[in-house]
């Protein structure tokens, strides 16, 4: 019996080993080398696909599941690693939503938004006159709603069939080791540079002396330390113990209110995804306190009756046709939307035949609606956020779209921890009913309360044709995510692209208010005279917005992968 015991321990023992050598595969030299990388922007792979905003991140999840892990596998680590390569908005202290399909057709919505502290109140950010003060919302320790990614990840792990330590261990890796820096990497750091300095209480690894260079080596020590803690204790190696030590330390010294119990008591929660019909495709998006998947629904229910497809590819016509959905859909957000928790989100209503067909009863092909009009409000939102899109060769797609908020979020770095917190208190209406700095105003139904989670844009989508998997899309972008998840769809449905063309086309973006449409500069220019001539107002952007993350899978299975051309975004796959 010893003898046996003995033996099994002996092969226990070797196939950990095994295992850990087996996953050891990020070093210099190794399969994935953070000292020379590439951007890879389009492929077609044979079994499993990833598109992410960074080509270390896409890389690692694709070894992952080469070594047996499937699409949640993947997108854990994958995750992972971008927390480590991508700080503008890669995170484990900020948020997220995770949509998944699993090939028996089962929906998986995991919403690890932050949520407020149970010290936040309505009028936080109010001065005594009664002012917004959007400084305190956007930058430093107050802007921070309580972590969720870690609980979000943690909470994806039943799906997965790697264990944490295997997941995590490329991320650590990166964290210790380095990889070196992309020209835009360089730049944004050095663009950040000050706000660090001002909002963090502590040295941190963003900062050094001299600028940084593309072709630098960014090693975080402390955020490897901290990863470490995470895969010896689980969910509890970040709020609890040492990590949430040190998080409400940096709260301490720099006036916030996230306190031990508001970490403790965190978690993520599954939410039932929205799931709609578009043209004999089955869409299937993300449900409050995400905004997205109803503004989704919402947007092509409003165009489906019209020949979007005959119109042509950013005509006149079917531009002044999405341009009219996107601006009543936006005006229901700011009223109706918020966390389903704490405020009743009419979603059956607002995506239902009769209200749409309702909602488009004033449109008219001829002329430009006037906002004003058609209802009051609006949220602003920041633009720096980040998507996944994940396929396997089991037929699992995952779609996760997660943010610090702003640009590396709060600008704050915990303190020993190494890592930067959000500024996602700024995602609430600081002040229901009156504008804010931006001339944007919010709702009620978005108003702080502590514990509440805070209306989001991120629109991770899942389409199916024929009841099978078809497209994982999704991208960063604030309030311009959904109107970009919508125009990559149509161009898919209606106007037959591949998914590369679908994301990298330019874009068109109209909110209700502001009354104007946001262009990208190659927008087609002939449209553009057009619609003026009929009141519409255009706002053109110098560099173009949401770096889209796409995969198509093909009748025959092939995934056809794609990275937005707009970023250092990569593919990677076998
Ligand atoms: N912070 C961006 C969003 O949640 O939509």
């Amino acid at each position: 019996m010893r003898k046996l015991i003995l033996t099994l321990s002996a092969i226990s023992l070797f196939i950990q080993v095994w295992a850990q050598n087996n996953f050891s595969f990020v070093g210099a030299g190794k399969e994935i080398d953070p000292y020379h990388y590439t951007v890879v922007k389009r492929a077609e792979f044979k079994q499993a696909a990833v598109s992410s905003a960074h080509p270390l991140a896409s890389m690692v999840g694709a070894a992952i599941m080469k070594r047996g892990g499937n699409a949640f596998d993947a997108a854990i680590a994958t995750q992972l690693v971008l927390a480590v390569v991508y700080p503008v908005a890669g995170n484990i202290g900020g948020g997220g939503f995770l949509l998944a399909r699993k090939p028996n057709g089962e929906l998986i919505g995991i919403d690890y938004r932050e949520a407020a502290p149970e010290k936040a109140s309505r009028d936080m950010y109010l001065d005594k006159a009664g002012n917004a003060q959007m400084n305190l919302s956007q930058s430093g320790h107050l802007a921070s709603g309580i972590p969720g990614t870690i609980a979000g990840l943690f909470a994806t792990l039943p799906y997965a069939k790697l264990k944490i330590e295997q997941l995590i261990q490329p991320a650590i890796d990166i964290a210790t080791i380095g990889y070196v820096l992309t020209e835009k990497e360089a730049a944004s750091l050095n663009g950040i540079r000050d706000a660090i300095t001002k909002f963090s209480t502590q040295p941190t690894a963003f900062v050094r002396t001299e600028k940084w260079k593309v072709g630098d080596t960014l090693v975080q020590k402390e955020l490897a330390a901290t990863l470490e803690r995470i895969k010896q204790n689980g969910a509890r190696g970040f709020y609890e113990g040492k990590t949430a030590e040190l998080i409400i330390a940096e709260m301490q010294r720099g006036n916030g209110i996230i306190s031990i119990n508001d970490l403790k008591n965190y978690t993520a929660k599954l939410r039932k995804p929205i799931n709609f019909k578009y043209r004999n495709h089955e869409i299937i998006s993300f449900a409050p306190p995400s905004s997205g998947g109803i503004l989704l629904a919402q947007m092509l229910k409003m165009i489906e009756k019209y020949p979007v497809s005959k119109f042509g590819f950013q005509t006149t016509k079917s531009v002044q046709l999405m341009i009219e959905a996107e601006r009543r859909a936006y005006a229901d957000r700011a009223e109706h939307l918020g966390d389903p928790d704490y405020w009743k989100v009419p979603v059956k209503t607002l995506t239902s035949d009769a209200y749409i067909a309702k909602r488009m009863s004033d449109y008219d092909p001829n002329k430009a609606s006037v906002s004003s009009n058609i209802k009051a409000g609006d949220i602003k939102e920041s633009e720096e956020t980040t998507h996944l899109s994940v396929a396997d060769a089991q037929g699992n797609m995952v779609s996760v779209t997660t943010t610090l908020n702003g640009p590396f979020g709060s600008k704050t770095v915990v303190g020993g921890a190494g890592f930067l917190l959000n500024n996602e208190m700024d995602d609430f209406s600081v002040k229901p009913g009156v504008a804010n700095m931006y001339g944007a105003i919010g709702g009620e139904a978005n108003a702080i309360q502590p514990g509440k989670r805070m209306l989001s844009s991120m629109t991770p989508t899942l389409v199916l044709k024929d009841n099978k998997p078809y497209v994982v899309i999704g991208t960063p972008g604030g309030t311009t995510i959904p109107t970009s998840v919508y125009q990559a769809i149509v161009n898919i449905i209606d106007h037959d692209m591949n998914v590369g063309d679908a994301i990298d086309k330019p874009k068109f973006h109209h909110q209700w208010f502001p009354d104007n449409v946001t262009i990208e500069q190659d927008f087609n220019p002939e449209t553009k005279k057009e619609l003026e001539k009929m009141g519409y107002k255009f706002v053109e952007r110098k560099n173009g917005w949401c770096k889209i993350e796409g995969i198509r899978i093909l009748p025959n299975k092939r995934k056809e992968t794609a990275a937005d051309r707009r970023g250092d975004d990569s593919v990677a796959g076998f």
